[in-house]
C-alpha cells in the first residue's frame, strides 16, 4: 500500500509536513512552496578574447531565421562534438545543486566550464531589450524557463531546471534538465518524471517523412494523461550555426506544425509541463517566465538531428545517461 500523496499547496501552516519529519509544515518545507522572487544579479562575467564568439556576443541581437534547416554532414559532425560537451557541462553544473547554493554560484560554474571547454556560453548577451545577462538559465519551481541566475539560494524542497547552451566550432548545443533539491514533495517528483518521459516520447516520434506535429501530439497526450498541462508560449527550435531558427517545434498538437521532418534537419525538443495552468507571465526583467497560478513546472531538452531512419540525439552525455531527476520508478 502506498501513502496518500499530499499536495503541499493544500497544507495549513500547523499541519504536519508532507515529508514525514513530524514537524509542522511552517517549520519544515513551507518556505520552498513560497513564490520565487528576484534576487540580486552580479555583473556580466567576461569571456577571454581568444574564445570564438557568436555574432550577438558584443551588442546583443537575435538570429538569422533563414539558416537552412537541413545541415551538411560536416556541420552535424561539429554539432555532435559541441552537443556532447554541452551535456558534460550540464551534468557537472547539476552535480553542484544543493540547498544553500545560489543560482549565481551555478552561473559562475557554468561560465567557467564553457570557457574551459574552449567554447562560449550561448545565453550570455543573447537577445535584445535587454540581452540575457548570464551564462545559464536557472528556472526554480513555478518559473517555466529563462530564469536569470541571482543571489537566491536553493532551498530544500525546490525543483530547478538548468538550461546549458554551448557555442563552439561555430555551432550551438542546447540541452536542459530538472532536478529536485534535497527532499522534494511527491507531486513535484512525479512532475519531473512525467516531463522527462514527455521529452523521451517526443524524441521517439521523430521520423523522416512525418510532420513535426507528431512530436507535439506524443508530448501532449502523455502530459494530459498524467493530469498536467503543456506550456504553449515556448517552443522547440531549429538550432545550428544560429541559436533559434526554423522549424518551430510545438509541444502540443496543432495542424499548423506541418513541416516535414527531413534527414539532416536539426532542432530541439524541450517541453515545459505544468502541474496547473499552462499560461505564463513575464517578470519585469523581460526574461523570467512563470506560471500564472504559481504552480510548478518542469522541462527537459535535447538537440537532435533527423536521420535516414529516425533520430540521433546530439546532446547525450558520453555515458548515455540523461542528467536530472525523474528516473525513479513510478509512484
Ligand atoms: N536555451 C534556451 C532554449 O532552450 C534559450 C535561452 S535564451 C537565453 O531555447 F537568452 F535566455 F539564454
Ligand atoms: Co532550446
Ligand atoms: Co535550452
Amino acid at each position: 500500500m502506498t501513502a496518500p500523496v499530499i499536495s503541499p499547496s493544500k497544507l495549513k501552516p500547523n499541519d504536519p509536513c508532507w515529508c514525514g519529519s513530524g514537524n509542522k509544515f511552517k517549520r519544515c518545507h513551507r518556505s520552498a512552496m513560497e513564490r520565487v522572487i528576484a534576487g540580486a544579479i552580479t555583473p556580466m562575467r567576461p569571456v577571454p578574447p581568444d574564445i570564438e564568439r557568436p555574432h550577438y556576443a558584443e551588442h546583443g541581437g537575435t538570429d538569422d531565421r533563414d539558416e537552412p534547416m537541413v545541415k551538411p554532414p560536416e556541420t552535424i559532425e561539429r554539432m555532435r562534438r559541441t552537443g556532447q560537451a554541452a551535456a558534460e557541462i550540464l551534468r557537472k553544473v547539476g552535480d553542484a545543486i544543493a540547498p544553500g547554493v545560489t543560482t549565481d554560484d551555478l552561473d559562475a560554474l557554468c561560465h567557467r566550464l564553457c570557457i574551459e571547454a574552449g567554447g562560449y556560453p550561448s545565453p550570455l548577451n543573447y537577445g535584445i531589450d535587454p540581452p540575457f545577462p548570464k551564462s545559464i538559465c536557472t528556472s526554480v519551481n513555478e518559473v517555466i524557463c529563462h530564469g536569470i541566475p541571482d543571489s537566491r539560494a536553493l532551498r530544500d524542497g525546490d525543483i530547478v531546471n538548468l538550461d546549458v547552451t554551448l557555442f563552439r566550432e561555430g555551432v550551438h548545443g542546447d540541452t536542459n534538465a530538472t532536478w529536485a533539491v534535497g527532499t522534494t514533495d511527491p507531486e513535484s517528483l512525479r512532475l519531473i518524471r512525467v516531463t522527462r518521459e514527455c521529452t523521451q516520447l517526443g524524441i521517439e516520434s521523430v521520423k523522416p517523412g512525418r510532420p513535426v506535429s507528431d512530436i507535439g501530439r506524443a508530448i501532449q497526450d502523455h502530459a494530459e494523461e498524467a493530469g498536467f498541462s503543456v506550456v504553449r508560449a515556448f517552443v522547440g527550435h531549429g538550432v545550428g550555426t544560429e541559436f533559434h531558427t526554423r522549424p518551430e517545434i510545438l509541444h502540443y498538437f496543432h495542424p499548423r506544425s506541418s513541416e516535414i521532418m527531413t534527414p539532416g534537419m536539426t532542432f530541439t525538443i524541450e517541453p515545459m509541463i505544468s502541474v496547473g495552468a499552462w499560461q505564463q507571465r513575464l517578470w519585469d526583467d523581460g526574461w523570467t517566465a512563470s506560471t500564472v497560478d504559481g504552480k510548478r513546472t518542469a522541462q527537459f531538452e535535447h538537440t537532435m538531428v533527423v536521420t535516414d531512419d529516425g533520430v540521433e540525439v546530439l546532446t547525450l552525455h558520453p555515458d548515455g545517461i540523461w542528467s536530472g531527476d525523474g528516473n525513479a520508478p513510478s509512484t
